[in-house]
């Protein structure tokens, strides 16, 4: 996946020119010359679009626009009332895209924090209808929400990325991928306050390699149907991450008014330091008058099924280190549990795994004891 070769946008943060990617036939188009003032304080959002635009209309390969090191938001939210409070930074609609340097995206999205999230403006960065697209080597600081959103894309490479907002700081997640195909998530560091990465609803061959992720909620496979709609999620697969402080470690969430179904999910060659629920399915979220908990039993369900835990090793920090907690009507099957060594972070005491309505095989070591029903 690289630019060459298509209409190739670049967006190239901190950029000095010895780290161009492209050193011959990239024609420059620096947000300075279009008027930025880079002064963290001025709204240069109509250089942006200026120099953008002008590279658009470029007819030579690989138009480049450059931009200073740091790009930053405001840090008043009322900065937005009478605009769209879902976007920052988005492109739609790119094909070849490449957006790389060393720089930095910082949203300054405490003043967000407190609000209730319907209030937040989504996301810092959004890609929307891209293809063949690449983001590497940014970073990532205090989003509003969500850091980083892949929406309706497909064959983008995320990597080298760095992404970090306190542990505290609500909906936080770091990337959000969904109703997209092709995504892989490569070498990168996310320390959030949410999901270190999410994979929602109509998602298909979605990898998630060479992740530290923590502190935050883990790697979640969801939430899934929210809506009751009909997910489809498939061939995910995530593997060399290293968890640590996270609430969740690897974990599937659906809502039990979804339909549809998650299958063909791996999660393999996982550490795990101090996590809460290190293996974890919920297939009953619920939300009861704007509280989550226990709804009673529903007759709908998102179907679980092949789902792989190969080689996860490290220590929980709760008594329940394996939960799979699916629901009675829509059972999940073809779970297999393979090479599992989890321990307490404590010492003399014991873990458990717990189970219900999960079906499937162990092999190799399973620690704790598998509770999985065949
Ligand atoms: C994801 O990993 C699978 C299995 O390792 C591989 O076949 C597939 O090509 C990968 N997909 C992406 C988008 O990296
Ligand atoms: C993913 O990152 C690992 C570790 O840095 C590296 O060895 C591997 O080549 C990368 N894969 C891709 C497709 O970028
Ligand atoms: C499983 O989910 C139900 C419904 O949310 C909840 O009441 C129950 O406590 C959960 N069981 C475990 C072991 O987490």
């Amino acid at each position: 996946m690289n630019a060459i070769g298509f209409f190739a946008l670049m967006l190239i943060f901190g950029l000095y020119s010895a780290d161009l990617p492209f050193s011959s036939a990239a024609t420059i188009f620096s947000v300075l010359n279009y008027g930025a003032k880079a002064d963290g304080k001025t709204d240069d959002s109509k250089a942006f679009s200026a120099a953008w635009k002008a590279a658009c209309s470029a007819t030579t390969q690989n138009p480049t626009v450059v931009v200073p090191r740091t790009i930053s938001s405001p840090s008043s939210p009322s900065v937005w009332s009478g605009r769209d409070r879902s976007k920052w930074l988005t492109f739609n609609g790119v094909t070849g895209l490449l957006i790389t340097g060393t720089g930095t995206i910082d949203s300054h999205g405490s003043g967000w924090w407190g609000q209730s999230c319907r209030d937040h403006p989504n996301l810092a960065l959004s890609l929307i209808s891209c293809k063949q697209s690449t983001i590497s080597g940014i970073y990532f600081v205090n989003s509003a929400q969500v850091h980083l959103v892949i929406y309706q894309s497909n064959d983008i490479l995320i990597k080298n990325m760095h992404i970090t907002a306190p542990q505290n700081s609500p909906n936080t997640d770091g990337i959000h991928i969904e109703a997209s195909q092709n995504v892989l998530v490569n070498n990168s560091v996310i320390a959030t306050g949410d999901d270190c990465v999410s994979i929602g609803d109509i998602t298909s061959n979605i990898n998630v390699s060479f992740v530290n992720c923590g502190p935050g909620h883990g790697v979640s496979v969801g939430s899934l149907g929210k809506n009751g709609n009909s997910v489809k999620v498939e061939n995910i697969h995530v593997k060399k991450v290293n968890f640590k402080g996270t609430t969740n470690g690897a974990r599937i969430k659906t809502w039990q008014v979804g339909l549809g179904y998650a299958q063909k999910i791996s999660f393999e060659h996982i550490t795990l330091k101090s996590v809460q629920n290190p293996i974890y399915i919920d297939q009953n979220y619920c939300d009861i008058k704007g509280s989550r908990g226990n709804c009673g039993q529903k007759s709908t369900g998102v179907k679980i099924s092949q789902v792989t835990y190969n080689d996860i090793v490290g220590t929980s920090s709760t008594y329940v280190a394996i939960n799979l907690n699916c629901s009675k009507s829509v059972a999940c099957t073809g779970i297999t549990l393979s090479s599992i060594q989890i321990k307490s972070d404590k010492s003399g005491q014991q873990v458990i795994s717990k189970c219900t309505n999960a079906h499937g095989t162990n092999s190799g070591v399973v620690q704790p004891k598998s509770c999985l029903q065949s």
